[in-house]
């Protein structure tokens, strides 16, 4: 049978395209692994964002190579950001890549796959062993094809960035924005919840600037819409512009208890000037008014953001400002970053400052901003969260991580509970017993199959499975 490996780097902008692919592909018979060694056609979704991103794409591009080697009839796609941005140049640099699809060929992938799926159903053959000269590990990004994919659903809002910060490359390889219509986004969120999703995240690059075209309905007119669906459990959204965030979103968020109790809202850095430099069309001051509005209306969420260190022009003041707004904001999460110049953007043109600052401005900001993590997963401790499957651990097969509803990792070991079970009851309660900087651990007591639903504890599993042998 033919099969289809997707393969995703990037933000949740790839994710919804991946899952999109996926679909497709299932629409046209393909059965969709998680292991490349197995797959008919092997799918990178790239990015761009930063140098690091690229360098990664390239290097799967080259590794993928050996399933070519053990059977051309395998065929490679490279779609995405990095896919758009090198369209001449891919086939010169990786010329074992079948075809490239760039950010706006999405509809002509779905339809080469439908294309191929008859060749392939002629030539079926099982080269498994040959195959796994590939390893499955090593650096790779998420995949769609594993047993708890169904429970998350990335629903594009919203396509492109019309915003043009002088660091980005997105907009230049996704295009300006172009929101979506509410009507296809309720359906798509419906047959998300019919497959079984139990938590969406409506995406877009600045996606609480969303407008509807036809009604001038905003963000927080879709939030409603949305949350009203029957059968929803959770619903979140990134990511935010500061620009953006409303006195109507704040009190549209605050008021729906079906939104995951997180917020994402990047800041890039604490310095106006750098700001202004930037093109993010916000100060310092406006950035604090914005948060003490959410904290008003949104007390007890997560407060998540961005940051750049060593953006072009970047002084010791500058960054000096940043380290002191992170601490003075204490985020619960942030992710943080060394500026990487792109081609083609403002920035990469300007005096850039030395890696060796850079990195060394990295290290200090990350230890500022690692203190608040930490304290946010303290105050977990002790207590019994619900959080919502992802998969094995990474380091650990035997333990299973799962993510809160204010998207703190946790992890605790399967025990008796069998991974089918938790395709089926995808919530577990996680009595956490320790807090580190990456997220929390602890012991798995129960599962539940929606987020308010009755819990099944281990204890009474054990009775049922009792009475079942007498
Ligand atoms: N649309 C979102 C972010 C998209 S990219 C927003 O406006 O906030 C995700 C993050 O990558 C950005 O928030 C920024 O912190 C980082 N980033 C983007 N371009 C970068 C670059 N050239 N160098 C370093 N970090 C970058
Ligand atoms: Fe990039 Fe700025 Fe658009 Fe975000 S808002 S995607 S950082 S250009
Ligand atoms: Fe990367 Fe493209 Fe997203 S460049 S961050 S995958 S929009």
């Amino acid at each position: 049978m033919a099969s289809i490996y997707i393969e995703t780097f990037g933000c949740q902008m790839n994710e919804a395209d991946s899952q999109y692919i996926a679909n497709r592909a299932s629409a046209s018979g393909y059965a969709v692994t998680a292991d490349a060694a197995q797959a008919t056609v092997v799918v990178l979704n790239t990015c761009t964002v930063r140098d690091n991103a690229e360098k990664r794409a390239y290097g799967r591009m080259a590794h993928f190579k050996a399933l070519k080697a053990a059977n051309p009839s395998v065929k490679i796609v490279v779609c995405g950001c990095l896919a758009e941005q090198d369209r001449d140049r891919m086939q010169g640099k990786a010329p074992y890549v079948d075809a490239v699809f760039g950010t706006r060929d999405l509809a002509r992938l779905g339809d080469a796959l439908a294309e191929w799926h008859d060749a392939f159903a002629e030539d079926d053959e099982d080269l498994t062993e040959q195959r796994l000269l590939v390893d499955p590990l090593g650096g790779r990004g998420d995949c769609v094809g594993d047993a708890f994919a169904h429970v998350r659903a990335f629903v594009n809002v919203q396509r492109g960035c019309s915003y043009y910060c002088t660091y980005c490359i997105v907009p230049h390889v996704r295009g300006r924005f172009d929101n979506r219509p509410i009507g296809d986004i309720l359906a798509e969120c419906r047959r998300a919840i019919e497959r079984g999703a139990r938590e969406i995240t409506l995406v877009g690059q600045t996606v609480n600037a969303y407008a509807e075209p036809a009604s001038g309905a905003d963000f927080a007119d879709l939030l409603v819409a949305v949350a009203a669906l029957d059968g929803l459990d959770r619903l979140t959204f990134l990511t935010s512009h500061p620009k953006d965030y409303t006195a109507k979103l704040a009190a549209t968020m605050g008021a729906l208890p079906q939104l995951n109790p997180r917020f994402h809202l990047p800041v890039q850095c604490g310095s106006d000037p750098i700001l202004r430099r930037m093109n993010r069309k916000y100060t310092v001051a406006n950035y604090r008014d914005k948060i003490a509005l959410f904290r008003e209306t949104c007390p007890d969420w997560a407060l998540t953001t961005d940051l750049i260190v060593a953006f072009p022009g970047e002084s010791d003041d500058d960054f000096e400002a940043t380290l002191a707004l992170c601490d003075e904001i204490g985020f619960a999460q942030a992710f943080m970053f060394v500026y990487s110049p792109r081609r083609g953007t403002p920035a990469a043109l300007w005096d850039q400052i030395a890696p060796e600052i850079g990195n060394e401005r990295l290290r200090r900001l990350a230890a500022v901003v690692d203190r608040h993590v930490r304290a946010w997963h303290e105050r977990k401790r002790g207590t019994v969260v619900r959080a919502l499957v992802q998969g094995p651990s990474r380091k650990d097969p035997a333990k299973i991580a799962a993510k809160t509803i204010d998207n703190v990792t946790v992890i605790a070991p399967l025990g008796s509970f069998s991974q089918a079970e938790l395709a089926v009851r995808p919530w577990i309660d996680v009595r956490v017993d320790e807090a580190f900087t990456w997220g929390c651990a602890g012991e798995l007591l129960a599962t539940a199959e929606r987020y308010d639903g009755a819990a099944r504890r281990v204890d009474a599993r054990a009775t049922i499975d009792l009475i079942a042998l007498r």
